[in-house]
C-alpha cells in the first residue's frame, strides 16, 4: 500500500480515467509509486477482457461506434506489448517485455470501454429517469439529436439506466433547449439491444443538428404515481410512490385540481371526476398524503401542498381515486361511437 494524490493505493493497481466514470478510460497502471500508461502496440479485445474482468466492469466492448478516445496521458509509459490469453482474473497474469520498457509515444495510449460503463445522463427533468438524453464523449456532456429517434431507441437507454421500460420517447426541448455539442444522431435500435452502442448510429460533432431538436424520453421508474383497481391505467385509487413505497391518499379536500395534476403526470388527459370514500374499493399499505392543495398546474402530484408524508387520521375507507379521460385519440373515437348510436336511435 502506498499514498498518492493523497490517495491509499495497492501496488498492482489499474484504474481506467477520463470518460466521467470508473468502468470506460485511458488504461493507467500504478508502479513504483507513479500511475503510468500503456501503450497499443499489439493490445487487443482479449487484454481489455481482463482490465474490464479486473475492474468488476462486464467484458469489454468492440463496438467502434462507443465513445473511446480519451486522450493522451502523461508521464510513464509503463507497459507495451501486453499479451493477455483473455481468460485471466488480472492484468499483472499477462505476459509483457516488463516495465517501462517501449518504443511509444503518449498517442498511442491504450483506452478501454468495458459493458458497465454508462456514458448517458437524462437532464432538465424530474430525477434521473426522465430528461433530455446527453452522452459524455471526448471529455465532453452533449446532446442527441431527435431525428429518426423513437420508443425503440428509448427502451434502450432505460434498460442501460435501469430505469424500467420506456413510456414515452420524444423531440424537441420540452426539459430545456441545452447548449453546447450535438454528439448523437440516427439512432436506430431494435429495441432489445443492451447498450445503445449497439444500435446502429452516428457519433460525431453534429452541427447539423438544430439545438431545438433534442432527444428526450421518460422510463417508467420516473413514475411517481398510479391509478390501481380501476380496470383502466387511467381511472383508479390513487396510489403515490415515497420512500420506495406505494401509498395511498386520502379524500380531505380532494378536488378537480388535484386529480388533473395526476391526469397530466400519467399522460391520461384529461380528469373527468375526483372521487371520495374510496370508489374503486380500500388500498392497502401507507396512507401518505391528505389535505392536497394542488393548483392544477404542477407537474407531479408530489409538489402539491399537502399536511406531510404520512401525517393523517384517515384509514383506508377514505382513500382517494380518480377517472381520467385518457388519450385524446379514444376520445374522439368514443365522440364518433356515441354519434354513430345517437343517429340509429332516432333511426
Ligand atoms: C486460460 O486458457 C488456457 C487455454 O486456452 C489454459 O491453458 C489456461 O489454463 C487458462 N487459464 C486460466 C487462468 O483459466
Ligand atoms: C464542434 O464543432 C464546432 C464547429 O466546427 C466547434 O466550434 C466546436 O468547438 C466543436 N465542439 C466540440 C466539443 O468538438
Amino acid at each position: 500500500l502506498v499514498i498518492s494524490d493523497q490517495k491509499y493505493v495497492c501496488r498492482g493497481s489499474i484504474r481506467l480515467v477520463g470518460s466521467g466514470g470508473d468502468c470506460a478510460g485511458r488504461l493507467e497502471v500504478f508502479h513504483s509509486g507513479s500511475w503510468g500508461t500503456v501503450c497499443d502496440d499489439s493490445w487487443d479485445i482479449k487484454d481489455a477482457h481482463v482490465v474490464c474482468r479486473q475492474l468488476q466492469c462486464g467484458v469489454a466492448l468492440s463496438n467502434q461506434q462507443v465513445p473511446a478516445w480519451f486522450g493522451p496521458g502523461s508521464g510513464p509509459i509503463w507497459l507495451d506489448e501486453v499479451e493477455c490469453e483473455g481468460n485471466e482474473t488480472s492484468l499483472w497474469s499477462c505476459s509483457s517485455p516488463g516495465w517501462g520498457k517501449h518504443d511509444c509515444n503518449h498517442k498511442e495510449d491504450v483506452g478501454v470501454v468495458c459493458s458497465d460503463h454508462v456514458p448517458l445522463r437524462l437532464s432538465g427533468g424530474e430525477g434521473r429517469c426522465s430528461g433530455r438524453l446527453e452522452v459524455y464523449h471526448n471529455a465532453v456532456w452533449g446532446s442527441v439529436c431527435d431525428d429518426q429517434w423513437d420508443i425503440s431507441d428509448a427502451q434502450v437507454v432505460c434498460r442501460q439506466l435501469g430505469c424500467g421500460a420506456a413510456l414515452r420517447a420524444d423531440g424537441n426541448s420540452v426539459f430545456g433547449a441545452g447548449e453546447g455539442v450535438v454528439w448523437l444522431n440516427r439512432v436506430e435500435c431494435r429495441g432489445n439491444e443492451i447498450h445503445l452502442w449497439d444500435c446502429p448510429l452516428s457519433l460525431k460533432n453534429h452541427t447539423d443538428c438544430s439545438h431545438k431538436e433534442h432527444a428526450r424520453l421518460t422510463c417508467a421508474d420516473s413514475v411517481n404515481v398510479r391509478l390501481v383497481d380501476g380496470h383502466s391505467r387511467c381511472a383508479g385509487t390513487v396510489e403515490v410512490h415515497h420512500r420506495g413505497q406505494w401509498g395511498t391518499v386520502c379524500d380531505e379536500e380532494w378536488d378537480l385540481a388535484d386529480a388533473a395534476v395526476v391526469c397530466r403526470e400519467l399522460d391520461c388527459g384529461e380528469p373527468v371526476d375526483a372521487l371520495g370514500d374510496a370508489h374503486f374499493g380500500p388500498g392497502s399499505g401507507p396512507i401518505w398524503m391528505t389535505f392536497v392543495l394542488c393548483t392544477g398546474s404542477e407537474s407531479t402530484l408530489k409538489n402539491c401542498g399537502s399536511f406531510g408524508w404520512g401525517k393523517n387520521n384517515c384509514d383506508h375507507s377514505k382513500d382517494a381515486g380518480v377517472i381520467c379521460s385518457g388519450k385524446v385519440f379514444y376520445i374522439f373515437f368514443i365522440h364518433i361511437y356515441i354519434r354513430f348510436l345517437c343517429f340509429h336511435t332516432d333511426f
